[in-house]
């Protein structure tokens, strides 16, 4: 039994969920026992049919039970009407509710319709002018769930359909890598399949072989030897890239990371005439994150950086390692700059910080809280997604990083990441 003895329920209270096909819950707020009566004898064939006397018991109902539609008399001892039904709106904000006025102004029934009341009915009422009403709110009520659900489903397909396109752009920035390290063993194979034809020409169908021709085969030899170490290199570096379990990350130096993607912006087509520069570190270290990934994150900060502005202007690339942990509070967030993945970030040093400087037009205030957006761009469709820095941001925090935007507009902009640094083992 409810704890309020002002409570009265004329049948147990069905489960509190929205089940389809149930029937709709009509709460009755009225301090008089007869027009209480009334309405619960017009409805309870077509409802299921709550009452309270008073404003505390009608809450404390709308709290336990989903109660469709609410009938509230505004003129009621203790608790006024109005006052119930802000509070009630409160509680259970899609609850429609309907106000039965008497004699009341129309600054007090504007008031109510205010509050989101959705009707009022004058006392005394007709039977069928009641009905109406309350068959209206309850209509009105199942369809709002409707447009609520379906506005649900189609948020959640959104973000699938987001999710989708994030991963296929992610592939297609793999591909763009995949392209490279064929690129880079083509290189080498030309050089073997030179030197073989070479050979071939050279020892011709003879028998015998004069010192010299073994000198010419030993040198040839040599090269060809450094050519096939040079493509084992390389796809064995790859393939470290490609294994992606994060307990067995692969330990490549970011120096090598640099020189590769060196190779992949040399042939971009959005480094025009911009200065390029790369400074890398005195001594390689590795860092705690997939090289693909690494490569993926600076590719697309350097490419952003080339297209900011179509006049000639300066990218670089720095490192440092900081042998001491960040210290976060001296990062504000604020028009012109932003840290990001501060929850998730690892900093325990040594950390390894690499930055993207642009000496671009930098980045508006109104346009620096969305550029991280997933399809924010402010490019023409055939230039930019608005995927790229997206990516980067769910790189860098799926490596447990940090990342720094600092920008300033007529200057330029410096991304800047921050990963835990491991060293590199010592070759055997
Ligand atoms: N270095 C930069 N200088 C100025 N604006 C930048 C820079 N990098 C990113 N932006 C802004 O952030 C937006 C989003 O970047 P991004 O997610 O890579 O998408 P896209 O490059 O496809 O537009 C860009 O359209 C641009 O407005
Ligand atoms: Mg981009």
């Amino acid at each position: 039994m409810p704890s309020s003895s002002s409570v009265e329920i004329s049948e147990p209270p069905a489960p509190a969920s929205g089940e389809p096909g149930r029937k709709g819950r009509l709460l009755i707020v009225d301090d008089e026992d007869g027009p209480r009566q009334s309405l619960r004898v017009i409805f309870k064939d077509d409802y299921e049919i709550l009452m309270a006397a008073d404003g505390p018991s009608a809450i404390e109902l709308v709290q336990n039970n989903q109660i469709d539609v609410a009938l509230v008399d505004i003129r009621m001892a203790g608790m006024s009407g109005i006052e119930v039904l802000e509070r009630l709106k409160y509680v259970e904000p899609s609850m429609e509710v309907i106000m039965m006025t008497a004699f009341e102004t129309t600054d007090t029934i504007r008031q109510a319709l205010r509050l989101r009341a959705c009707d009022y009915i004058n006392k005394p009422f007709d039977i069928s002018t009641m009905r109406a009403a309350v068959a209206n709110a309850m209509q009105r009520h199942t369809l709002e769930g409707e447009i609520h659900t379906n506005a649900e489903k189609l948020q959640g397909l959104l973000s699938e359909l987001q999710d989708q396109k994030i991963e296929e752009q992610m592939a297609h920035t793999r591909g763009e890598i995949y392209a490279s390290i064929i690129h880079d063993i083509n290189g080498p194979l030309t050089v073997i399949s030179g030197f073989v034809q070479l050979l071939n020409q050279r020892i011709g169908d003879s028998t015998r072989l004069e010192v010299e021709d073994l000198e010419f085969i030993k040198d040839r030899l040599r090269t060809i030897t450094r050519q096939v170490t040079n493509c084992i290199e390389i796809s064995r570096r790859y393939l470290g890239f490609l294994r992606r379990q994060s307990d067995d990350i692969p330990r490549v130096g970011i120096n090598q990371l640099l020189t590769d993607l060196t190779h992949l912006i040399r042939v971009h087509p959005s480094r025009l005439n911009h200065q390029f520069t790369i400074q890398p570190l005195p001594e390689d270290i590795a860092v705690r994150m997939n090289g693909t990934d690494v490569v993926q994150v600076l590719l697309n900060l350097v490419v952003n950086a080339f297209q900011c502005s179509p006049h000639s202007h300066a990218v670089a690339i720095e490192c440092r390692v900081l042998p001491q942990p960040l210290d976060l509070a001296g990062f504000k967030d604020g028009p012109e700059a932003r840290l990001l993945n501060v929850e998730n970030f690892q900093n325990n040093p040594p950390l390894l910080m690499v930055s993207v400087r642009d000496t671009g037009p930098g980045i508006p205030p109104e346009i620096l809280p969305k550029i991280f957006q997933p399809y924010f761009s402010t490019k023409g469709p055939r230039l930019g997604t608005g995927l790229g820095l997206n990516i980067v941001q769910r790189l860098v925090k799926e490596a447990k990083g940090a990342l720094h935007v600092h920008t300033q507009p007529g200057h330029g902009t410096t991304f800047t990441m921050y990963l835990t640094a491991v060293s590199l083992p010592t070759p055997s």
